[in-house]
């Protein structure tokens, strides 16, 4: 393969790999519950029958994860702190202690503040939980601040309310469709006021995560292109622009719960940067009158969009296709639509799932993505850092541990970890940046 193209970066650029509490930790029994793991106990969820109870067991093992970062030579590590654990007796020491090994390690903390593990008592239905959020990011701003520099306030809120809230597939598992839009309007109320909670506890480099890709009509006809600007707008334009521009994309408004324009206030804090987590572009086309199995979800025939598949491109283990220059679209796309109310990028996610330890299909993956970004970056937009998901193989949600996202490989009746292929590639890569930069 030619040159490793981390090495075309910006000297500055920020390396990182990332993993969320939940898919991760373990230790299950020493917090509280989350609707995640309510949700897994119920039968017939998680397609291969687990629940994270003891997941990679990050918990008890942090000091090895630490150490594989280490290894790796990365810049930075997203994870995520556990609201659930937070709220327990000695949870927040855990944070206290992963911090400290990271910054012992050179490696840079990065935290997620809410990655969908929500405390089983709260729900984003009600506009309290966006309150109840920031008197938790006080607690761990205040705890953590010290240490932590950077922090990302909330995870994908768009899957947690379309995939938990409106088809169910997710927890909480609710089926509302329509009725769902709350539960999105409540979550980026809490980050807006996790914002003003970071800031007033002195942080200065904040972000979310919010996952897009580009949405490509089925074809050029009328109902096609109509169901795609539809999808566009619930998936991607319903959480960029309250967060960047301060207010929702025309009509969706109106669906939230009341007269929401002081909230949108709040909600488009300035931020420091703006975090995308980037997977695949979908085929969007005009609805088929009956429900689709896609992805391993069903898409209820009752919404103004299905979603097809992707023709010509090579998929993942989990049937994803890969599009690296649907991350270029993706991010001259949002260079252009938002102009100088674009802060810089981070790609706080991208990254794929595929068996074994030998996974060359990854490095293809990951190295067809980053020559992607850099031809975003050459285009003029502004992007200061990339984070592959994941370090670990982890508890991929409703799939269970049937995928595998990780650099490193883990054996879930011992735990052993074994970095992949991908791993060393990814290591050789930073490396060689040392070296050049
Ligand atoms: C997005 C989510 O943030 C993460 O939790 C998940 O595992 C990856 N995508 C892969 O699906």
């Amino acid at each position: 393969m030619a040159t490793n193209p981390i090495s075309q970066f910006p000297s500055d650029f920020l390396w990182g790999v990332s993993t969320s509490a939940h898919q991760i930790e373990g230790a299950a029994g020493e917090r509280e519950p989350s609707v995640w793991d309510a949700f897994s106990a119920e039968p017939g969820r998680i397609k291969d029958g687990s629940t994270a109870a003891t997941a990679p067991d990050h918990y008890h093992r942090y000091r090895e994860d630490v150490a594989l970062l280490s290894g790796l030579g990365v810049d930075a590590y997203r994870f995520s702190v556990s609201w659930p654990r937070v709220r327990s007796e000695g949870g927040l020491d855990f944070y206290d202690r992963l911090v400290d090994e990271l910054c012992g390690a050179g490696v840079r903390p990065v935290p997620t503040l809410f990655h969908w593990d929500l405390p089983v008592t709260l729900d984003w239905l009600e506009r309290d939980t966006a309150a109840r959020f920031a008197e938790y990011v006080s607690v761990v701003a205040e705890r953590l601040g010290d240490r932590v520099k950077k922090w990302i306030t909330i995870n994908e809120p768009a899957e947690h309310t379309l995939f938990g809230h409106a088809l169910g597939a997710h927890a909480p598992g609710r089926q509302l469709m329509f009725d769902a839009l709350p539960a999105a309007h409540h979550q980026l109320l809490a980050h807006g006021l996790g914002v003003q909670a970071l800031r007033a506890a002195g942080a200065d480099d904040i972000g979310i995560a919010n996952s897009h890709g580009p949405t490509w009509p089925a074809s050029r006809e009328q109902g096609d292109l109509e169901a795609a600007g539809f999808y566009d707008l619930l998936l991607n334009r319903m959480f960029s622009d309250p967060v960047l521009l301060g207010e929702y994309p025309e009509g969706v408004g109106d669906l939230m719960p009341g007269d929401v324009s002081a909230d949108l206030k709040v909600i488009g804090e300035p931020l420091d940067w703006y975090g995308i987590n980037y997977y695949a572009p979908t085929r969007v086309g005009a609805p088929q009158g009956e429900d689709i199995e896609f992805g391993g979800l069903t898409i209820p025939a009752e919404l103004p969009f299905s979603v097809r598949e992707i023709e010509g491109y090579p998929v993942t283990d989990f049937g994803w296709p890969v599009v690296p220059e649907g991350l270029t679209e993706l991010l001259t796309g949002f260079a252009e639509r938002f102009g100088d109310r674009l802060p810089p990028v981070v790609i706080t996610e991208n990254g794929c799932s595929y068996e074994g330890v030998d996974d060359q299909e990854r490095i293809t993956y990951l190295d067809g993505h980053l020559r992607a970004l850099h031809r975003a970056m050459e285009a003029g937009v502004d992007v200061r850092g990339y984070f592959v998901w994941s370090l670990l193989d982890n508890f991929e949600w409703a799939e269970g541990f049937a995928r595998r996202f990780g650099l490193v490989h883990v054996d879930y009746d011992t735990l052993e970890r074994t970095p992949k292929a991908s791993y060393a590639w990814l290591r050789d890569g930073l490396r060689s940046r040392q070296r050049t930069g």
